[in-house]
């Protein structure tokens, strides 16, 4: 009987005849003995013709097989430590499903857009698998996290009637008879309407950010989670975010690490991820651009070259909190004792990989909240119900947002966030 098994699954078959479909990542003859590798998502396994052994059609198959052909063989399984994979088929049966035109990615080295250009056929490289299986793990781990921690998810939604992240950045598009309605920029305004109705949530979802910056942290759509805790103060929110990358780099180091190893990354950072996380105030952050012998105003917000200059004194995350209040959005709670500053905290990781968070404690006066809506020149209407949660049994609460993708990008070492998630949008990509 045959039996379709999954690669991964092989170590449970040996010696049984099974079937493995797939695609043909490789192929290789030496006169009456051929060789078949099969990948199938999961894994990859080398199939043996034996001339001798096999109706001459059968043996011919391998012939009309290209690159990325589909197709699926049946056999024995044997452990063969030398063969890709650790395991080997003698094939009795090679059943083909679709022969492939001329693969347009080869062993050869090609430029970044054209893979990028290609992106729907790089996905089946063992690069991208590497990649893509810890952007899961990550994902994983972070409802595991909250959902461990009692939190409930509370999905927001992603045409919006305002800006929640200031209004340079929004994605409009028409709405009906109702006007202009903005892509997301973070859920959190409503992730705050779920801390007051639950006392802790988690948003996570897609985010659109029209964000002109062409650099390597940067996307037009990125996935963010946030959390969002009832009585939190600013300090409660540092906890969290140190136990929580703890816990997603942790368990990314015991899962995946194979597939670290196959993106070269060097782990001695990421084990380094564990709380406590060292806590810095943006004056003292000021302080080490100068010693560093940066010209840096106060005031400004830290760019992408200061945050690694920053990043680059700690073996792990720092956590950067009390910023300006004028650099940061209208939502945050000021310092009680220093109106200038906001209770608000970016960490950035390690290596010049720069903010991978952003949170704050947020402002629960009702009559604070409604100065900073007007001095941001937001329209209060569309603020209306935000408002309503200072009016009815308002409390002190934070919470925070980490975006996957420069998180993934940390976590595997990338140079880019293009490759972190499926099809990137950029400001220059939409296709495909
Ligand atoms: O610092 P940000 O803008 O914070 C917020 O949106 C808050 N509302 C979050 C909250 O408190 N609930 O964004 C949070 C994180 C950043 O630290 C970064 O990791 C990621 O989102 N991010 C981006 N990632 C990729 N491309 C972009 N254009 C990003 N903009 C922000
Ligand atoms: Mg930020």
């Amino acid at each position: 009987m045959r039996l379709r098994v999954y690669i991964e699954d092989l170590s449970k078959h040996t010696g049984e005849d099974v079937t493995i479909s797939g695609w043909l990542y490789n192929k290789r003859s030496s006169g009456k003995i051929r060789f078949l590798i099969i990948r199938d998502g999961t894994g990859v396994l080398q199939g043996v013709l034996v001339k001798a052994n096999l109706p001459e059609e059968v043996f011919n198959r391998f012939d009309e097989l290209t690159q990325e052909s589909s197709f699926s063989m049946t056999g024995a399984v044997r452990k063969e430590d030398r063969a890709p994979g650790g395991f080997e088929m003698e094939v009795k049966d090679v059943k083909i499903i679709s022969v492939a035109q001329e693969y347009p990615i080869t062993p050869k080295e090609h430029g970044v857009e054209f893979l990028m250009d290609r992106r729907h056929l790089w996905l089946r490289s063992s690069r991208q698998h590497a990649i893509l299986r810890v952007r899961h793990e990550i994902i994983r781990s972070i409802r595991e996290f909250f959902d461990n921690r009692g939190f409930t998810l509370m999905d927001a939604p992603i045409f919006t009637p305002a800006a929640c992240e200031g209004t340079s950045t929004l994605f409009e598009t028409e709405y009906f008879d109702l006007g202009k309605a903005y892509l997301t920029q973070s859920g959190q305004l409503y992730g705050e309407a779920g801390a007051m109705a639950f006392g802790k949530i988690y948003v996570f979802g897609p985010t659109f950010r029209a964000e002109k910056s062409k650099t390597r942290r940067h996307l037009t759509e990125f996935w963010m989670v946030e959390p969002e805790v009832a009585f939190n103060d600013l300090n409660d929110n540092m906890d969290l975010a140190e136990d929580f990358l703890q816990h997603i780099v942790g368990n990314v180091l015991k899962n995946r690490l194979p597939e670290l190893k196959a993106l070269e990354r060097n782990t001695a950072m990421l084990e380094n991820v564990k709380a406590p996380l060292p806590r810095i105030t943006y004056d003292e952050a000021v302080d080490i651009l100068h010693k560093k012998g940066i010209a840096f105003e106060w005031g400004n917000d830290l760019g992408g070259t200061d945050e690694t200059v920053v990043s680059e004194q700690f073996d792990r995350p720092v956590m950067v909190h009390h910023y300006p209040s004028a650099i940061k959005a209208f939502y945050m709670k000021r310092d009680p004792n220093n109106d200038k500053l906001a209770l608000a905290v970016d960490v950035l990781a390690p290596e010049g990989y720069g903010e991978i968070i952003g949170g704050s404690q947020r402002e629960d006066n009702l009559d604070l909240l409604l100065g900073r809506i007007h001095e941001h020149n937001l329209p209060e209407a569309a603020f209306d119900w935000y408002l309503d949660l200072r009016k009815y049994g308002s409390v002190p609460h934070s919470g925070f947002g980490l975006g996957v993708e420069r998180t993934v990008s940390w976590i595997c070492g990338l140079d880019h966030v293009r490759e972190t998630i499926p099809f990137a949008r950029m400001i220059y990509r939409l296709n495909p």
